[in-house]
């Protein structure tokens, strides 16, 4: 019932080659699946809705339309919205000027328009093997040669990879990664392997599109300084407001050198002309009004307890022995892994059908078609005994419910695993 995905038929349409390794993103499917009434759901990536700045984004929409006749109109970016953003990007410690500001309508197209301005048909990319799948979808129409990495829990991507495939010869269009509070895994990048990619990436020639899309959004002081703190030739910053103000402002930023700026315009140009003239007068009021800092404050406050009510529960409800997870400092996300032999796609059904409750199965993330650094063959689907759970957009007080559900669940399938000899704390539920 979940994961199936059915291809329509394109009535004798020839399409083009790529399109038929094409792949619906398997998230957004089972994000319709699992989020209907009743369910508990851990599965969507979303921010919660009833923290949305409703109020302070309709005083500055009534603002700008009552103050600027040609907001409605075509306009190049708003100068004064990238005066903000150099704002912003000193509070993460990046000292950038607004001639390295590039807008873009999210950090989605961020992502596209760096793959079309940097990836030849076929040619290498370097990503993680659990990877955020938005970037899968941005590099598919190249058909490129995905080259992975492992990620660990704790330190994030695993540099000594990076530089092996490196040392090997690879030279990947670009080497994508997450430096903050991981999508799916949780993890952010520690100082020192942040500062060991910016050297490698030196001294290879490297690009990094580094996505801080969770930047800001960290529970323990300020995050770390991000990659584009340390180098600004060879780090493509992308940052975006939906995690900080609405996903449906659509608008994000880049921070890349300047020189690159007039051709990163005609690849956008290509795709939307340009982000819409109304959303980035908006956003700026929004900023204007000084709205920012307090709302990030709310959104800090209130995900850092629905982190912690979430890590709780799983200690309580789950074998820290047997299940693994993350411990992030910030984002969304908590990354469970179960031992090899669990399939969480399975685990789902069970979880959806018996207790109501949902989580986005490990696979979603794994990177399709990829090759490892072991044996140069196709990565496939390592994370299939993981799970991603989100703790931002659920009511903070259903959570320990809804881990203890799910525990149920994931401890009834130990048992199953283990031929139902150990890990009884099911009936403790
Ligand atoms: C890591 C990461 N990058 C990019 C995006 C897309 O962000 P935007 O809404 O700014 O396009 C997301 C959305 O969830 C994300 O998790």
């Amino acid at each position: 019932m979940i994961a199936t995905m059915t291809t329509p038929s394109t009535n004798g349409l020839t399409l083009a080659d790529w399109t038929q390794t094409m792949q619906r993103s398997v998230l957004r499917q089972m994000i319709a699946v699992v989020s209907q009434p009743g369910i508990l759901s851990f599965a969507g990536g979303l921010p919660a809705p009833e923290l949305f700045p409703a109020e302070a984004i309709a005083q500055a929409t009534a603002h700008v339309l009552a103050t600027d006749p040609l907001a409605l109109q075509y306009r190049p970016p708003h100068p004064p919205l990238k005066w903000h953003i150099v704002q912003l990007m000193a509070r993460r410690g990046v000292d950038c000027t607004e001639d390295q500001i590039f807008i873009t309508t999210g950090a989605q197209q961020a992502l596209d328009v760096l793959a079309r301005l940097l990836l030849n048909p076929g040619g290498q990319v370097m990503l993680e093997e659990t990877v955020y799948s938005g970037i899968q979808q941005v590099v598919a129409p190249f058909r490129p040669d995905i080259l992975t990495v492992p990620t660990d829990l704790d330190e994030g991507i695993d540099v000594d990879a990076v530089e092996e495939w490196l040392a090997w010869g690879a030279r990947p269009a670009f080497l994508y990664t997450i430096p903050e509070s991981h999508n799916p895994l949780g993890v952010s990048i520690s100082p020192e392997r942040r500062q060991r990619l910016v050297e490698l990436a030196r001294y290879y020639h490297l690009p990094i599109i580094e996505d801080d899309a969770y930047g800001f959004l960290c529970y323990e002081g300020e995050a770390e300084r991000p990659m584009r703190a340390y180098d600004d030739q060879w780090v493509f910053y992308v940052g975006s407001f939906s995690k900080i103000i609405a996903p449906a402002m659509r608008l994000g930023w880049m921070v890349v050198p300047e020189n690159l700026i007039p051709r990163l315009t005609v690849v956008k140009e290509a795709i939307d002309l340009e982000s819409s003239a109304l959303v980035q007068r908006i956003v700026t009021a929004f900023l204007d009004a000084g709205h920012l800092p307090g709302h990030l404050e709310t959104l800090r406050g209130a995900y850092r307890d629905r982190r912690d009510r979430m890590l709780r529960a799983l200690y309580r409800y789950l074998p820290a022995d047997t299940a693994h997870w993350s411990h992030p400092c910030g984002g969304m996300f908590i990354w469970v892994e179960l031992p090899h032999g669990v399939d969480t796609a399975e685990l789902l059904q069970t979880a959806v059908e018996c207790e109501k409750v949902a989580f986005i199965p490990g696979h979603a993330f794994g990177v399709r078609n990829g090759h490892t650094l072991d044996d140069h063959s196709h990565a496939g689907e390592g994370a299939s005994h993981c799970l991603r759970l989100n703790f931002s957009n659920c009511p903070a007080d259903a959570i320990e419910e809804g881990i203890g559900r799910l525990a149920k669940v994931i401890n009834q399938s130990f048992h199953q695993l283990d031929g139902g000899t150990t890990y009884g704390r099911l009936s403790s539920h």
